[in-house]
Parts: C-alpha cells; sequence; structure tokens
C-alpha cells in the first residue's frame, strides 16, 4: 500500500477475505464514514468535551482566513528574528502535545547541530529548568512558553523560573525575550507577554496535536519554516488519502483493523516502534502519548464498557539500539509485541556501508519475527556444526524461534518534511480509526485531569492546608513526611 510517498507493507499481519469482508462491515456498522466526515470537516468529534478535533484543517493547502493569518505572523517572526540573526538560544517551555512534536521535528531535521540551540522543558522536577537555562546567554535567549490552556502547572512554574532568570540578568526589557503559544491569549497577556508575541491556536485543537499549530515556532525558529510548510503538506496529503482511498487500499483503515485484531482478538497487550532512524527517536514518545492517551479508555459513547481490551501500551526504541536492548523479549519472550517497523530507503549521510547494515538489520529483525526457526531447522543447524546429538537436541528448546509475530514495516523513500508529516498523519488517522471501531472517544484525557486535580490539592497540602481527610492511609502518612522536610 502506498499513501502519500510512503510505501506500508502490512503482508506480517493475519489476513483473510472473511477477515477483511468482516473488517468493512464493521466500519459501517460503526457509521465510519459518517464520523471521518465529522473528523475533517470540524464537526463535534470530541463529544465529552463537547468540540471539535479540527488539527487537519491547521495543515490544509487553503486553511481559513483565520488560520492562514496566523500562519503569516508565524512566518513574518521567523524572518525577523532571522534576518536579525536575534536568539541564539530558545528555551522551549511546554509538555505532552506541547513539547514532544517540536522535539521530534528538531531532532530530525536538526540532528547534526542547528545554529539556534534549542533546550526543551517540559519536567516540573526543578532540575529540569535549571538544566534548560544552563549556559545560555540571557541576553540573547528566547523563552518560547508553549501551552494550549496556559495552565499548566509544569509549564507555568517553569516559565515563572525562565522570566525570573531573564529579570535577574539584567535584561532591559524580558517581556520582549519571551513568546506564548496558546488558545487562552487573554491570560498570556495577564502574564505580561505583549501582544505581537502572543500566538494564538484555537481551542478546537487537541492538545496531543497541538504541533500543527504555532507550537511549530520554534521547530521553524531551529530547523527553518521550510520544515513546518513541509510537514504540513505531507501530513495534508496523508489526510486527503485518509478522506479517499477505498478501504482495502486507505493506509490508516488498514493499519488500525490489524492493529484492533493483534489486540482485541490475538490479545496482545503492546505495540512496539521500531524507527531504524536515529533521527527519529523521538517519534516513540511522540506516538505514545498519540496512542496512550487517545486510546487509554475502556467505556464506550453510551458510557458503557467496551468489552474486549482497547488501546495497548506503546513503547519503543530506534533501532538497531533496541536490538541489544530488548529485542531478545520480542523474539523469544512469553508475550512478544506486534512491532511497526519503519525505516527510510536512502539516508542523507555519506556513508552507504551504514545504511546497508541499517536495512539489512531491520529486515532481518522483522524476518525473525515473522518467520522464526523451527526445532528441526536449529537441530539440523547444530549437527551441522558437529555437536553431538544428545547436547544438539537439548540446545534445539533454546534456540527455536516461534515465529508468526505480527508487524507493519513502513518505508519512507528519506525522512523529509513531508514524509514525517506524512507519518504522524497516518498513526492520527489509524488511532480515530481504532477509537471509531472500538466505540470510545479518543479526544479527551480524563485520567490525566484526574491526576491533576490529585497532585494540586496535595500541593496546596505540602504547603500548609489541612490535610484531605478522604486519602488513604500511606499517602496520609507522605504527605505529612515530605510536608516536615519543605519546611
Ligand atoms: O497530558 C494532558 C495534556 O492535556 C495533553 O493533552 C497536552 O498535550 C498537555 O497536557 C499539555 O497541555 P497544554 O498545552 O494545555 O499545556
Amino acid at each position: 500500500m502506498r499513501a502519500a510517498d510512503i510505501d506500508i507493507d502490512i503482508s506480517g499481519q493475519g489476513s483473510s477475505p472473511g477477515l477483511a469482508a468482516a473488517s468493512e462491515a464493521l466500519l459501517l456498522a460503526r457509521d465510519f464514514p459518517q464520523m471521518r466526515e465529522r473528523l475533517l470537516t470540524g464537526g463535534v468529534a470530541n463529544v465529552t468535551e463537547e468540540r471539535a478535533a479540527w488539527h487537519s484543517a491547521l495543515r490544509a493547502p487553503a486553511p481559513t482566513e483565520e488560520i492562514a493569518a496566523e500562519r503569516q505572523r508565524l512566518n513574518a517572526f521567523v524572518r525577523m528574528a532571522d534576518s536579525e540573526r536575534r536568539w541564539r538560544n530558545i528555551v522551549h517551555i511546554g509538555i505532552g502535545g506541547s513539547d514532544w512534536g517540536v522535539r521530534l521535528a528538531v531532532s530530525a531535521f536538526g540532528y547534526a547541530g542547528t545554529w539556534r540551540q534549542v533546550h526543551f522543558v517540559a519536567n516540573i522536577d526543578g532540575h529540569a529548568i535549571e538544566g534548560g537555562l544552563a549556559g545560555f546567554d540571557p541576553h540573547d535567549t528566547l523563552i518560547v512558553l508553549a501551552s494550549k490552556s496556559f495552565t499548566t502547572a509544569e509549564t507555568l512554574q517553569n516559565g515563572q523560573r525562565a522570566i525570573e532568570w531573564l529579570q535577574g540578568s539584567g535584561v532591559s526589557d524580558p517581556y520582549q525575550q519571551v513568546v506564548a503559544i496558546t488558545a487562552r491569549p487573554d491570560v498570556a497577556r495577564e502574564w505580561g507577554v505583549p501582544d505581537t508575541h502572543i500566538f494564538k491556536f484555537w481551542d478546537w485543537v487537541g492538545g496531543r496535536f497541538s504541533l500543527w499549530s504555532a507550537v511549530s515556532l520554534t521547530t521553524a525558529l531551529a530547523v527553518s519554516a521550510d520544515v513546518v510548510a513541509g510537514m504540513q503538506a505531507g501530513a495534508a496529503a496523508m489526510d486527503a488519502h485518509f478522506a479517499e482511498a477505498p478501504f482495502a487500499e486507505n493506509a490508516p483503515v488498514q493499519m488500525a483493523l490489524s492493529g484492533i485484531v493483534n489486540r482485541s482478538v490475538l490479545d496482545y497487550g503492546s505495540l512496539n516502534i521500531a524507527p531504524y532512524d536515529f533521527r527519529l527517536a523521538n517519534l516513540v514518545p511522540y506516538i505514545q502519548q498519540l496512542e496512550m492517551e487517545s486510546l487509554g479508555k475502556s467505556v464506550n459513547l453510551a458510557g458503557e464498557p467496551v468489552g474486549v481490551p482497547t488501546g495497548p501500551a506503546v513503547w519503543g526504541m530506534p533501532g538497531t539500539d533496541a536490538q541489544h536492548t530488548f529485542f531478545q523479549w520480542l523474539h523469544q519472550g512469553s508475550d512478544g509485541a506486534p512491532v511497526d517497523f519503519i525505516v527510510c530507503q536512502h539516508a542523507d549521510h555519506g556513508w552507504p556501508e551504514h545504511h546497508k547494515s541499517l536495512l539489512a538489520n531491520c529486515l532481518a529483525q522483522r524476518e525473525a519475527l515473522l518467520t522464526g526457526k523451527s526445532f528441526e531447522e536449529v537441530l539440523q543447524d547444530s549437527l551441522n556444526e558437529g555437536v553431538p546429538e544428545e547436547r544438539a537436541r537439548w540446545l534445539a528448546h533454546h534456540k527455536v524461534h516461534a515465529g508468526g509475530r505480527p508487524s507493519n514495516l513502513i518505508v519512507l523513500p528519506r525522512l523529509s518534511p513531508y514524509t514525517l508529516g506524512a507519518l504522524l498523519a497516518l498513526y492520527e488517522h489509524k488511532v480515530f480509526v481504532q477509537a471509531v471501531i472500538w466505540g470510545i472517544n479518543p479526544f479527551d484525557q480524563w485520567g490525566v485531569e484526574y491526576g491533576k486535580m490529585l497532585a494540586k490539592g496535595i500541593a496546596g497540602e505540602l504547603s500548609g492546608k489541612a490535610a484531605d481527610p478522604k486519602h488513604d492511609a500511606s499517602t496520609t502518612h507522605w504527605v505529612k513526611r515530605f510536608k516536615e522536610s519543605l519546611r
């Protein structure tokens, strides 16, 4: 299958004419065409929060006037900064969707260095902001605050520290070195960020899709506005493929269906992402958030239990590092996991031998998982090597590879902004199709919100508020103990 210049080989997944017919019937029974239409045209796709999930509008080749105007403002800001050679350093402060996509793009296209140095600060752990500011000249540093809600504790606390750092460094007008990207420009304004430094996005952009909004300012400053435009074009091409291709040739649909079989029928609890590309290390956490925040639900739209296992745990690491870390578990562990192998046909460095080895490793691992090696084969290997039969038979039990472990092979012609954008949209739409089939809302994250609320309460208690009597005994103990040490 080919979509937006990407080849997607799903021959490593179970298939049969019966399964294809049943899958199509299931999609129609779930009103998939109507749901897709609602998603792509800005209808209320996020029903629990009563809003659209219209991130595709941000990358449309012919965007609305409002979106086009904000894109132009952002590009003008980047042109101004570049022409004046301003801000050699950027501290990008944001978390989750306001962080991973930008980190991914900057490491994918700036892996060999960028003329602006970028530090990403997401974690609320003070060591993160300490490291993020360290070594930077405050007079030549831009602080980018990326937060859709402008209420996220991590981003606000880290942002406060960064502004204090500018103020304490004798910078003449610290807020001229602060930019805010948010759906709440009013709050950013209250913080003191000047209007010309506030880039807006809209409430209908889900947090984990912020990459497509002005949050990409840091990408543009670090690796160019062309990268941002290229990623948008690739994602838009994948949107068009998703909207138009028949089910049997629709890459997100087909990937979604095999994912459902792997999870809900074959009971695989996780999905491994194996990018055979050093530049794509941050793809793993990006897809992790996309899949797990979206599909980590077990109640359907009617509020009833889904009844089958839903979204898998997503994990991974670039190959070949992964081969020396956890691939043994994939090959011979008792559980195993489906693997998405992602690789570029052409490399952008000048050492063809390296790329040959990378490609060979990628294909070899996939083949081993797929076809395995039988008892008879490994036994024969040992006998051929002259191992005595009794030992060879014993050894063979250890060397058997069951095979039959499902995988996808996703081949990009090369890593370009276009293909990376298309790849991200491929996963976005795959996740959407799975949500439609499982009948869940992929656009909310009540579990995350609950965790945030509890953390806020406990932070208050650590600052002196009365302890919540509803805490369990262990939490009560540790709140008391930490409070004493924080005095
Ligand atoms: O983790 C929950 C979440 O709401 C994500 O969906 C989002 O990407 C992240 O927090 C950051 O949110 P914000 O951009 O509003 O600071």
